[in-house]
């Protein structure tokens, strides 16, 4: 699939004033820093659709993204940004989960991670409690431009070989992309436009 129009639609921390539209809708999720939003501009061709940073915390609020006039890419801030306060953290994590809760356009999430890290336990249990929640995702291993070849399949590998043992019997979906490269552009797009086929 190309992506021909990308606009952004609404800032906001209300899920209840996310867009009316029932369209089906994909959500970008992971640590502050991990790439969510140079992600959402990699896969839109567009440099600033949304908002990063080198800095984490940049993201703030729940984004959404109109594609082709017929989807939303949902990008969200990261969880597990140690600088911000603890009561700003909690407003945080409120309305994420609420959006995860009560947002019935969600398709599937995307939980982000870095190539280049072991399974650290704010990631797990995020994707254990999707999984307790019934809501379907996968896993996207950012900034594969990081590692050689090599280093990034062993990476990946041992992820998954340490979820497998540790915390399910079979591997989620999952995806390695490079927002500097483009590497799996084509995958992550054709995978959600089949799954809006279905
Ligand atoms: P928050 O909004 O703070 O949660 O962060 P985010 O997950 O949206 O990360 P963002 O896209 O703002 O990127 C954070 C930093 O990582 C920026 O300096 C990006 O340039 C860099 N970055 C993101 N993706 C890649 C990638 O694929 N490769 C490389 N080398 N750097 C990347
Ligand atoms: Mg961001």
């Amino acid at each position: 699939m190309d992506i021909k129009k990308a606009e952004f639609i609404i800032s906001n921390t209300d899920v209840s004033r996310c867009p009316k539209e029932q369209l089906p809708e994909y959500a970008f999720i992971g640590r502050s820093n991990v790439g969510k939003s140079s992600l959402i501009n990699m896969l839109t061709n567009r440099k600033s659709l949304a908002k990063t940073s080198g800095k984490p915390g940049k993201t703030q609020l729940i984004n959404h993204f109109k594609i082709n006039d017929e989807w939303f890419l949902v990008d969200l801030p990261g969880y597990g940004y140690a600088k911000v306060s603890k009561s700003t953290k909690k407003v945080f994590q409120k309305f994420i989960t609420a959006y995860f809760e009560k947002r019935l356009q969600l398709v599937s999430a995307f939980v982000l991670v870095d190539c280049r890290h072991e399974p650290q336990p704010i990631d797990t249990e995020f994707m254990q409690w999707l999984g307790e929640n019934q809501i379907p995702f996968s896993i996207i291993f950012t900034k594969g431009d990081k590692l050689k070849p090599g280093a990034l399949e062993r990476n990946v590998q041992n992820y998954l070989d340490t979820l497998t043992s540790e915390v399910w019997e079979e591997a989620p979906n999952y995806f390695i992309t490079s927002s500097s490269s483009g590497l799996g552009k084509d995958e992550l797009l054709n995978y959600i436009e089949d799954v809006n086929e279905q």
